[in-house]
């Protein structure tokens, strides 16, 4: 087993439990400010980990600026002490006065937002000019992933001009999440990143000739950022968010990012039905069930497992091995995604220097906190 991954007296931890590896945590934050140049350009996204003391420890960095995906995110951004937040999502429905109530109730905060349709920023303009709060709205632009937002062109360019002249709107610039170019090889990610970037590059001189403000370009994930990094402009910012913890999907899909696994899921055999099988309490109710069947883990140090059969609350491997092992033996399993595991779990056990050090609460797990 690898050293960094021993913990010393796990008798008061309940299995199974997210396990935070704080040295391996705090190396792969000091690694995303490096490759960002420092701190300046930084926006890290909050969902990987919803904790409020791993955003304690970004701002300890000197990072201020956080992107988070739920206002219970951003409630729990806002009570930790940040005071630049982008709720990178489109509001709607009962979010409407959500955001307003969040602005009324943080209004040293600044709060900014997505759109990428005239009906919610018409709606968002009325409630927050109502309220006498001002919310920064960021055009969702769509490079390609297909997920939300609008391509650049004449609509994109209404629905910017719409935000800029909405009495309670302020226009905040783009935001360009590319999770789709998730290319192996980080010259041919290079390559198709900054082809579709062009283009919004080429919009937002378009926007700003027309005396448009464009303040900030809010770009990509853990697999883009480093390419964005080597653009000399200040207003692109990026957020990465899965390498905080990072995961057995983006160890093996990016080998040229270099994170360190520092969340895991620590598990019990509780049975070995067959000669070659073992169970361990590591269903999907404790780790993330996005990957497909069979490579939701990474089971440490059992090399040769195969994931045979997951249910709620049970993982069974089939291995050679299965013999050495007995009920209420110990595995660590690396999560294929470690952020929706992350949320699976009420708090997280948190080793330093291979002890049990203390347990933070999974605080945004939530989909709602007061607001
Ligand atoms: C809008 C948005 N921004 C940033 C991120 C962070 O990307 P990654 O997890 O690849 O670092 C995500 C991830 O899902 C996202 O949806």
């Amino acid at each position: 087993m690898d050293s960094r991954y021993q913990v010393a007296d796990t008798s008061e931890i309940i299995t199974p439990a997210l396990l935070i590896f704080r040295e391996q945590l705090e190396a792969n934050l000091r690694h995303i400010v490096q490759i960002a140049g420092g701190t300046q350009r930084l926006r890290p996204h909050c969902k990987t980990h919803k904790m409020s003391q791993v955003i304690a420890l970004q701002l300890q960095l000197g990072i201020t600026k956080h992107k988070c995906a739920t206002l219970a995110e951003a409630e729990m951004l806002a009570e930790a002490g940040v005071r630049d937040i982008f709720l990178a999502y489109n509001i709607v429905g009962p979010n409407i006065r959500r955001v307003v109530a969040f602005c009324q109730r943080y209004p040293d905060v600044q709060l900014a937002v997505t759109a990428d349709h005239p009906a919610p920023v018409a709606a968002l303009g009325a409630a927050a000019s109502a309220a006498a709060v001002t919310v920064d709205v960021l055009l969702d632009v769509d490079t390609g992933q297909h997920r939300t937002g609008i391509t650049v062109g004449p609509a994109a360019r209404a629905i910017y001009e719409q935000i800029a002249r909405t009495p309670g709107l302020r226009p905040g610039g783009f935001h360009v999440y590319d999770g789709h170019q998730h290319q192996k090889s980080r010259d041919e990610r290079r390559v198709a990143v900054l082809a579709e970037f062009e283009k919004v590059l080429a919009f937002r001189d378009e926007l700003v000739a027309a005396g448009l403000p464009v303040p900030k370009l809010v770009c990509g994930g853990t697999a883009s950022f480093p390419i964005y990094a080597e653009l000399d402009d200040p207003t692109i910012e990026f957020s990465p968010g899965t390498c905080i913890f990072n995961d057995a999907g983006y160890t093996e899909m990016f080998p040229d990012l270099e994170f360190r696994p520092a969340a895991l899921v620590l598990t019990r055999v509780i049975s070995r039905p067959t000669s070659d099988r073992v169970t361990f309490d590591l269903g999907y109710k404790a780790v993330a069930s996005d990957p497909p069947a069979g490579k939701r883990v990474s089971m440490l140090g059992i090399d040769d497992a195969e994931q045979v059969l997951q249910n709620e609350e049970h993982l069974v491997i089939k291995t050679a091995h299965a013999a050495d092992f007995e009920p209420g033996d110990e595995a660590l399993a690396l999560p294929r995604h470690i952020c929706p595991t992350s949320a699976l779990h009420k708090e997280a056990f948190i080793i330093v220097d291979g002890k049990l050090a203390e347990r933070w609460p999974v605080v945004s797990r939530d989909r709602w906190l007061t607001l």
